[in-house]
């Protein structure tokens, strides 16, 4: 168990942090959804798989139109997923386990039941109230300029008088003017409200948003661009790697603007003012390494998402690249780096290397690899089961982007978690009330009971590789040397450990040493699809 005690430790620094996606964890109550008592009766399971923090996405009040990402009120529990007593709970129960939390923070926008957009609705053009969010006026009867949301369609929204009003996201989720004192004033509120509650840390949404240019002008497209953000081309839908559009030559007046990093020295003083231990890790999608490590200086957030890691074809030699570049950027500012494969926002990652046993053992590979670099890791839920995407049928999605585009969005990979039975809810909640997305039919086998009770499962994998990294996680160094072993390997050594990950097609020599861990069957050498650890 952690010591949550020491306070020099800057544990976020090699921590395993896994992300809880609230509505389908566990739920406590039967209405199908997840909520705060059902994540704190599961606990335990965290304790047991071995990480060191968990992250819950937003559980604010919320009308639920992005799941909680468009927050009504930031500083209270939303009916459906328990009170303000179960957060205290949790926190304190998690402590108790050794386990820290990190809450979500929503700064770009909020929700269009937030009093203040009420009050910007019922107030006129040109008052204080709209001058919290965007609103602008525009000439010819169309938006006020060319950006696209997020989740597809313009980024503006018409009111009954006229005025329009920004969103990147949803038209429920209006982007809050932070050029307006009031807004980083409020945050600063939220922030303290929940270190007050004895929150470890924060995950900061859309980090890199929160000022557009001033004069909100046109995007400038390329020919060849589609409209819209490459924000979006990321993370809010479930296109595979390979389409995603290079971004360093991109036009974005409404990212990663130079003012935004004055909120985070403030962020940072409150976090230092609130003890030593407390964290921020960004969502930040910048076009280039060097743009995420402004983040992440000295005097700003102590984390952001490395996605390169996630958007990494399967080849060593992609692997090999974004080893090399994260640890020169993130040296570069003296921080910790961190690595991540998958997210309630993306396809879950044995889906993405292709499904079904391929697909498990190269997801099972890639995470042992990872599991060996220095930095923090964070898990998904669910990914610990091995859990694939799932093919939700059109009449059961509810991701706001597929609702404004029609096509696939992020349901597949927020299907509620299995816990034991042998058909749905598999124990996601008591009785047999149904989640709120199906789950299928063939995942009795997947359930952590059924797992937990076979040493060559993933949770097993999961729960050896994470009991193995507690013995070299902190003393093993920053240095990661990669090594040559043919070019469909990808071997490195970090102190007394070598990492091998065959990419290839054909099993390879394994190097010299003592086999701790290995992410599939091994035989003498290293099969296809297959990592191991060693001690040298
Ligand atoms: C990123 C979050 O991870 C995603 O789920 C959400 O839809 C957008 N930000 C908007 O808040
Ligand atoms: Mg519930």
């Amino acid at each position: 168990m952690a010591d949550l005690n020491d306070p020099t430790t800057d544990w976020w620094r090699h921590a395993v942090v896994y992300q809880v996606y609230v509505r389908s964890f566990a739920d406590s109550d039967g209405d199908g959804i997840g909520d705060l008592p059902g994540i704190t009766a599961r606990l335990p399971h965290l304790a047991d798989l071995g990480v060191d923090a968990l992250w819950l996405t937003p559980f604010y009040t919320s009308p639920q139109h992005d799941h909680g990402y468009d927050v009504a009120d930031y500083k209270d529990v939303d009916p459906l997923f328990g009170k303000l007593d179960d957060a205290d709970d949790l926190i304190a129960r998690a402590h108790e386990l050794g386990l820290r939390v990190i809450v979500d923070v929503v700064p770009n926008h909020s929700s269009d039941e937030h009093e203040w957009f009420r009050a910007a609705l019922a107030a006129e053009p040109g008052s204080p109230e709209r001058a919290r969010y965007l609103f602008r006026d525009s000439e010819d009867g169309n938006p006020p300029n060319n950006w696209e949301s997020v989740f597809g369609g313009p980024a503006w929204t018409q009111v009954d008088d006229g005025q329009w009003y920004l969103h990147l996201f949803d038209s429920t989720q209006p982007d809050l003017d932070w050029r307006n004192p009031d807004v980083p004033e409020m945050f600063e509120g939220v922030l303290r409200f929940w270190l007050d509650r004895g929150v470890d840390g924060f995950r900061i949404d859309v980090a890199h948003g929160l000022f557009k240019e001033a004069s909100l002008r046109d995007q400038v497209l390329r020919e060849d661009e589609p409209a819209g953000s490459s924000h979006g081309r990321t993370d809010a839908d479930s296109r595979e790697p390979k389409e995603m559009v290079e971004r360093d030559a991109r036009d974005e007046p409404m990212w990663d603007q130079p003012e935004v990093h004055e909120v985070y020295r403030s962020w940072h003083r409150i976090l230092d003012e609130a003890g030593p231990d407390r964290m921020a890790v960004a969502e930040a999608w910048t076009s280039t390494v060097e743009s995420m490590a402004a983040y992440i200086r000295p005097d700003e957030l102590d984390q952001t998402f490395n996605f390169a890691w996630l958007l990494a074809e399967w080849s060593a030699e992609s692997f090999a690249e974004v080893i090399t570049d994260t640890l020169a950027s993130v040296e570069s500012v003296d921080a910790s780096p961190t690595w991540v494969l998958s997210n309630h926002d993306v396809t879950r990652h044995v889906t993405r290397y292709g499904g079904g046993e391929q697909g498990l053992a190269r997801a099972r590979a890639a995470t042992l690899a990872m599991l060996a670099l220095p930095g923090s890791s964070y898990l998904y839920q669910g990914e610990e089961l091995g859990l694939e995407q799932v093919d939700v049928a059109p009449e059961d999605r509810q991701d706001p982007s597929y609702l404004r585009t029609g096509e696939v969005g992020r349901d597949g990979c927020r299907v509620p978690i299995p816990w034991g039975g042998t058909q749905a809810p598999y124990d996601f909640g008591p009785g047999s009330a149904q989640p709120w997305i199906p789950q299928p039919d063939d995942w009795a086998a997947l359930t952590v009971e059924a797992q937990a009770a076979d040493p060559t499962s993933t949770l097993a994998f999961y729960r050896d590789a994470l009991r193995i990294r507690r013995d070299f996680a902190w003393t093993a160094g920053d240095k990661v040397d990669v090594l040559d072993l043919g070019q469909d390997v990808l071997a490195f050594r970090r102190g007394p450990l070598t990492v091998v990950l065959n990419c290839g097609t054909t099993p390879v020599e394994l190097p010299e040493g003592e086999v701790l861990l290995a992410s599939g069957p091994i035989d003498g050498t290293l099969p296809a699809d297959t990592a191991a650890w060693l001690r040298a």
